[in-house]
């Protein structure tokens, strides 16, 4: 990765020394939007206008007159906003970021299950605003801290109970160290002796145990996410969500188009993760899951015969990594992003079109 970030206070240049700044935003579900970012993001009102010079609008303060966001009464013909029409709010911790974005849960709202990798990698959450703008809440502080993926693939806030967090990054060893974690996804011995040395796999590391793990292999003109599990005791705290995240980060940086997965039907837990982690339905394989294909018979969950296998697919928004603009000491700008070859590279495939 190649990224800048100029550390430490910056003082405005001599020539440009605003006592305020704000910027303004059309909208084009103006009350929604004002209740949003007043009810729900919890920013204070400083100011408000009603047809001054044909337009309605309302003055946030972040928190106050010195930084302000104006959402205007959008016109009728005004484009819609662009996928990178974002609020960044920095904080200080994954706690920081749970309490900040509690009112938007209480209210109903939830979070973008399919973020851009950038910010699914670093453990951002990302909300949408009644036009579609994003409100991201990230768990560090740009220009004073390192970018959480900076110290593995992705970071998240399992160690919020005092362990320590958890970090992602790819796993070079034996893959035998990690059987009992393959085995939790998969009920065929035979299966996964047939594919548990293919592909690349991330690994979840809580200290230095693995905690979960994902398997990505390549096929055709996909990557299937062939294996993945937590370890029990920490499910459901977003250490699944953060292994994809990574994954599609890395697949996107690596110039894949798209990530496909296969589950059982009957398993309707697996079904809602994956959905909720932005796969779309894609095909049913009908009877997958016989003696024939290595599964004992006959194998139920949650009251459902174990049948059919269900194929899933996420596409990958941009065949390079993600891009930010970076503003130097000097005033010079730098785009940063993670080179398709670096990333490459990275996924260990040398320098060839497929990363795996
Ligand atoms: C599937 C698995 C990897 C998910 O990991 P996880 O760390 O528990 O998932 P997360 O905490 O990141 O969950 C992300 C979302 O999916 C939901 N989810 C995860 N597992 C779920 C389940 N079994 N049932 C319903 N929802 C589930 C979470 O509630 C969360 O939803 P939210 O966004 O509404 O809060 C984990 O449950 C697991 O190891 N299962 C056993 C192995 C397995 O079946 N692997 C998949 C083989 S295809």
């Amino acid at each position: 990765m190649n990224r800048t970030a100029a550390i430490g206070t910056c003082a405005w240049p001599a020539h440009l020394r605003p006592g305020a700044l704000r910027w303004a935003r059309p909208s084009a579900h103006y009350a929604a939007t004002v209740a949003f970012y007043r009810d729900a993001v919890g920013l204070p009102v400083v100011g408000e206008f009603t047809a001054s010079f044909g337009e309605d609008g309302t003055i946030f303060g972040l928190p106050d007159t010195g930084i302000q966001m104006e959402i205007v009464r959008a016109h009728p013909a005004s484009a819609g906003p662009d996928g990178f029409d974002q609020l960044v709010l920095y904080l200080n911790d994954m706690e920081a970021v749970t309490t900040a974005t509690a009112p938007l849960r209480k209210q109903g709202f939830t979070p973008d299950p399919a973020p851009h990798g950038y910010w699914a990698a670093n453990g951002a959450v990302v909300f949408r605003d009644p036009d579609g703008r994003g409100v991201v809440f990230a768990p560090w502080v740009y220009g004073r801290d390192a970018d959480p993926v900076d110290g593995g693939i992705g970071i998240t806030d399992a160690g919020a109970d005092g362990e320590p967090p958890v970090h992602v990054d790819w796993h070079d060893g034996d893959r035998a160290a990690l059987r009992s974690l393959f085995e939790e996804a998969e009920d065929s011995r035979a299966q996964l002796d047939g594919y548990i040395d293919t592909g690349r796999v991330l690994v979840a590391r809580r200290g230095s145990d693995a905690v979960g793990h994902l398997q990505l292999v390549p096929t055709g003109d996909a990557v299937e996410l062939k294996n993945m599990a937590v370890v029990p005791h920490l499910r459901g705290r977003g250490i699944g969500r953060l292994l994809v995240g990574a994954a599609v980060d890395a697949c996107a940086a690596g110039g894949m188009s798209r990530i496909v997965v296969a589950t059982a039907a009957a398993d309707t837990g697996n079904l809602r993760f994956y959905q909720r982690c932005g796969f779309r339905f894609a095909s049913v394989e009908h009877d997958a899951f016989t003696p024939a294909t290595g599964y004992s018979d006959p194998t139920v969950i949650d009251g459902i015969p174990l049948l059919d296998r269900v194929w899933l697919s996420r596409e990958l928004r941009s065949p390079v990594g993600p891009s930010r603009a970076v503003v130097r000491d000097d005033g010079t700008q730098q785009t940063s992003s993670i080179p398709p070859s670096t990333a490459v590279d990275h996924l260990g495939g040398g320098a060839t079109a497929h990363p795996f």
